[in-house]
């Protein structure tokens, strides 16, 4: 189980690596577009200067000749880096040759279903990232969707793992962990979401001025 930071911005990837808890990070083109302006591949070297684990790094050309000439850019700027490829035919036929050829290692992005898991994986794919926040906002059970692709990894005895991402609230994270999801890669603002609770606050406050109280009075030293 696996917390990744989803931003392509470097004060909230150092916020977060700060943590202790992140072991990856992912971005996409709209993230990078949204981020600090300034040369791209500077940014994801930062990023990896912060980051222990891989960081995903998504191609945006539509054919697969530019998508290889993308992805053999951005792997050669570290090992650690994943290339990120949309789920699309002619993506199908880049995993493949990163992963069984060129030794690239790929994450399989924009997936709704388990159809889709599937052929990523049959293709070669390290990781499958579904989009949580996008298959509910359509209707569907994204944890369901989880609980496929887990159960299909166990009967293909495919090696990818399961990111879960496009996260709205903390609920998506917790529901996405025990629905099965290897990786959970969330925005920086949900991280400390996931640990604030009133009573936690409360208890801490109580704690300490009964702590100080005491202090005051000299009954503690
Ligand atoms: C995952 O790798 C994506 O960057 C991501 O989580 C996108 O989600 P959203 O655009 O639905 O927020």
């Amino acid at each position: 189980m696996e917390l990744f930071i989803d931003s392509a911005d470097i004060d909230e990837v150092r916020k977060a690596a700060r943590l202790g808890v992140i072991t990856g990070c992912t971005t996409n083109p709209k993230l990078a577009a949204s981020a600090e302006p300034g040369d791209f591949r500077k940014r994801v070297e930062e990023i990896l200067a912060v980051i222990d684990g891989p960081v995903s790094v998504e191609v945006v050309d539509e054919t697969v000749a530019g998508m290889l000439a993308e992805a053999a850019e951005y792997a050669s700027w570290d090992d650690r880096v994943v290339v990120k490829i949309p789920m699309c035919l002619e993506g199908l036929e880049v995993i493949h040759k990163l992963e069984r050829e060129q030794d690239v290692r790929v994450n399989v992005t924009c997936m709704m279903n388990s159809n889709q898991t599937a052929m990523a994986m049959m293709a070669g794919a390290t990781y499958v990232s579904l989009f949580v926040g996008r298959i509910t906002d359509m209707g569907y059970d994204a944890d369901v969707t989880i609980a496929e692709t887990a159960q299909l990894i166990e009967h293909g005895g495919f090696k990818a793992r399961i990111i879960a991402g496009s996260m709205r609230g903390v609920g998506d994270i917790q529901r996405s962990f025990l629905a099965g999801a290897h990786i959970v890669t969330t925005p920086y603002k949900l991280l400390p979401a996931m640990i604030h609770h009133p009573r936690t606050v409360e208890t801490i406050a109580e704690f300490k001025s009964a702590w100080d109280e005491a202090r005051k009075s000299g009954s503690v030293g």
